[in-house]
């Protein structure tokens, strides 16, 4: 079990969320919902119109009727939009934009216009009336019948295929065990309870915009170059995100229309995207189509491992969907060989989606590996011990830290793993047939640049702020508490900003980095902060303190005292009094360490889940999953623990419900709704048992925490899939596992 590992050290552990209260008394206000500073009465309504053709150009758009509907203010269209500079998009908010510069269609659901009421049922209403015709052209929409046509990547990325195909055909033929099958992966779409939407209004040359993004910096340097203002006159707000998944990381087309059409009718406008227009303009993972080959001794060690994707894109733009990843990086074997391709569809452009590539990735190779387990007649935990990666076989370089053994036992041993039985159909419930299966989790640990600012405010509360965002994963608190363990105060005593792009800059909320990134940034201002004060205090002649060595005071709990003798001091709010009552203000910044290319930090975790199926029916209950993870410092028990189950539901919805269905004939998604497309509610999720190892990654970091977003998602539905097989004996290998693909199996 559990090594003699160091005992953690981290901040004290806030028992509740920062910005609870606000969220369930409805004051924590989303993007779309201000309405001010801009004059009551003057915010206008804008309704995107999209493209019903999936391939062609636009002949004509006939909007006399749309333009004298009752309080239309505007119409904007390919013919009269204003023509924008060509700006190139700063990654990662890099995709490509339908912004009614020319009159193509890629796909169907594509903006091609803008109507703008004084109310929104108005501008839907005119926006009915535009009639369009179209000069349509053979559409590229059956991805499944044009495998073949599948191009290897521009830019391919961590997949440098670098080992021979020659030798990997001689390992699979002598092996004494092999797999060799295709799994897929669906199109799925992200579905935050908040959609998209934006609120755009300018003074002058200013633009303003309250946007929910993941990405408010990213948002600001999109918009700029694309509108060509100045990057100082472009002012983003957004202090709430209701849920982003990496579709709100990018800058998308709706954004840059709202602030277009702002500026042609000068008054603000709000555009919210509609639940269906979500499925289409702002990204969806692609479908993957996964050809695995795994080759093993009688002894169980891999001597090959082999994934092949074919993946949709757009014609508009490539985005590849690593999902050979997990084959890379989880286990050693003696060759290890990927390729990527894509097919390019009239597809809307695809994008981030919650552990892009590992998501897919451990779905389809977690379950590959329970095959060979399966063939070796081996306990598939076994199995992976037996070729535990020691180092990071993707680039053969050492992990900062790696305790996935201790996950797996922990992990099985709360699930009772030990109690299952390895042959299928054994476990019998009445009309139920109950399986355990097993998966493997593991997601990068990532981390960027950022800065924060904190000052002590003449009411003896603290100000912490730092352009980053908070999509409902607990920012707010993480920076609360951690500026609080800083300054030996409460972290309700903290007066936290984040969401606004005139603060100090932190990196796009994406790949599980925020705390890591901006955590660090936090602790170095407030190093600075209680420099700064101190030093108030050493040139205040009334100050207790006044006279001594810089090294001999401190500033804790709300106090400036001298180290040896703490009642010698006073209250840092005195202090301000006496000076000003102005804010002592400090700011701090933080990096990645210097050793980023020299090891890996990743996270790493063992997921076990009981289902039971319908005799009948084929429905499947997933009872419990239990997981446990290697993730590092868990920084707040509450936030982190949650966002794990909160993956874990949407690997579980991987497995079983998630998948948009493009009509083959007009190429738009046929379930783009939430009745249609379906995740889980609470009835769909049995218990889920989360726990973490908490042993510091400090070589990663010095807080030693590694990022929690988007593991909880990976090696779930895996698990799910492999307890479904040892349930019913019928092994499906197409995402998601319905009744029907069950029964046919
Ligand atoms: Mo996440 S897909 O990195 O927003």
């Amino acid at each position: 079990m559990m090594q003699a590992d160091p005992k953690p050290t981290q901040p004290p552990q806030t028992p509740y969320r920062y910005d609870g209260v606000l969220k369930v008394t409805g004051k924590a206000k989303y993007a779309a919902e201000f309405s001010e500073p801009f004059p009551k009465g003057d915010l206008l309504y804008a309704y995107m119109l999209q493209a019903t053709v999936p391939a062609g150009t636009i002949a004509a758009m006939d909007t006399k009727a749309a333009t004298r509907a009752s309080g239309v203010v505007a119409v904007l269209t390919p013919f009269n939009a204003p023509k924008l500079p060509v700006g190139k998009p700063q990654p990662p908010g890099k995709r490509s934009l339908t912004v009614l510069q020319d009159n193509n269609v890629s796909y169907n659901g594509q903006p091609i216009g803008v109507v703008i009421a004084k109310s929104l049922p108005e501008a839907i209403h005119a926006a009915r009336m535009i009639k369009v015709t179209y000069n349509e052209t053979p559409a590229k929409l059956d991805f499944m019948g044009r495998l073949g046509e599948g191009h290897a990547p521009k830019n391919p990325g961590k997949d440098p295929a670098s080992q021979s195909r020659a030798d990997a055909d001689a390992a699979f033929a002598s092996a004494a065990v092999t797999v060799d099958n295709t799994y897929v992966t669906p199109i799925q779409n992200h579905n935050p309870m908040e959609p998209h939407g934006t609120i755009a209004w300018w003074n002058g040359e200013k633009l303003n915009v309250y946007d929910a993004t993941q990405y408010i910096t990213g948002d600001k340097m999109t918009l700029a170059r694309i509108l060509n203002v100045a990057l100082d006159n472009v002012h983003v707000q957004d202090p709430y995100v209701g849920g982003g998944f990496g579709s709100k990381g990018s800058t998308w087309s709706h954004v840059i229309l709202a602030a277009m059409a702002a500026k042609i009718v000068q008054k603000p406008v709000k555009l919210v995207l509609e639940r269906e227009q979500m499925f289409g303009p702002v990204g969806y993972r692609p479908t993957t189509v996964n050809h695995i080959k795994l080759a093993a001794g009688s002894d169980g060690k891999l001597t090959l491992v082999q994934q092949d994707v074919t993946m949709s894109a757009s014609v508009l733009e490539e985005f590849v969907e690593h999902s050979e990843l997990p084959a890379r990086k989880l286990y050693a074997s003696k060759q290890i060989i990927t390729t990527t391709k894509l097919v390019d569809c009239n597809y809307g452009v695809a994008t981030f989606m919650r552990a892009p590539g590992e998501a897919p990735g451990t779905a389809v190779f977690e379950i590959a590996m329970d095959e060979l387990a399966e063939r070796l007649k081996m306990d598939p935990v076994q199995l992976r011990l037996l070729n535990y990666a020691e180092r990071d076989p993707s680039e053969d370089k050492p992990w900062t830290s790696k305790h996935l053994r201790e996950c797996y036992a922990q992990a099985a041993g709360r699930f009772g793993w030990s109690k299952r039985n390895a042959t299928p159909g054994q476990m019998v419930e009445g009309n139920k047939l109950i399986g355990y299966g097993f998966g493997t989790a593991t997601y990068p640990a990532n981390r960027s640049a950022a800065m924060a600012k904190v000052s002590y405010l003449p009411s003896g509360r603290v100000f912490v702020g730092s352009g980053t965002q908070d999509l409902g994963t607990g920012m707010y608190t993480v920076m609360a508490q951690t500026a609080a363990a800083n300054l030996g105060l409460d972290p309700m005593q903290m007066d936290v900003k984040l969401g606004d792009s005139t603060l100090p800059k932190a990196p796009v909320s994406g790949g599980s980095q925020s705390t890591a990134s901006v955590g660090p940034a936090v602790d170095t201002a407030c190093i600075q902060l209680r420099l700064k004060v101190a030093g108030v205090a050493l040139s205040d002649k009334q100050s207790p303190v006044y006279g001594a060595k810089d090294t001999d005071v401190d500033v804790m709990h709300g106090r400036v005292f001298l180290k040896s003798n703490q009642t010698k001091g006073e209250s840092v709010t005195s202090l301000i009094a006496r000076n000003g009552n102005v804010p002592i203000e400090a700011e701090g910044s933080a990096e990645p360490g210097e050793d980023k290319s020299s090891m890996t930090s990743q996270s790493f975790g063992a997921v076990f889940a009981e289902v039971a199926v319908d005799k009948d029916t084929h429905m499947v209950e997933v009872r419990r999953v239990v997981a446990t993870y290697d993730i590092g410092t868990l920084v707040n028990d509450k936030t982190g623990i949650n966002q794990l189950e909160g993956g874990i539901t949407w690997g579980v919805s991987f497995a079983l419900h998630e998948e948009a269905h493009i009509d083959l004939r007009y190429g738009r998604t046929v379930n783009e709704s939430l009745a249609e497309y379906h995740v889980p509610v609470n009835a769909d999720i049995g218990t889920i048992d989360v726990t973490v190892l908490n042993i510091p990654d400090t070589k990663f970091n010095p807080l030693g925490a590694r990022g929690i977003g988007e593991i909880g998602i990976t090696g779930a539905a895996a698990a799910v899939a492999n307890a479904i097989y040892n349930a019913t004996g019928k092994r499906v290998r197409h995402y998601p596992i319905t009744p029907d693909k069950i029964m046919m199996a």
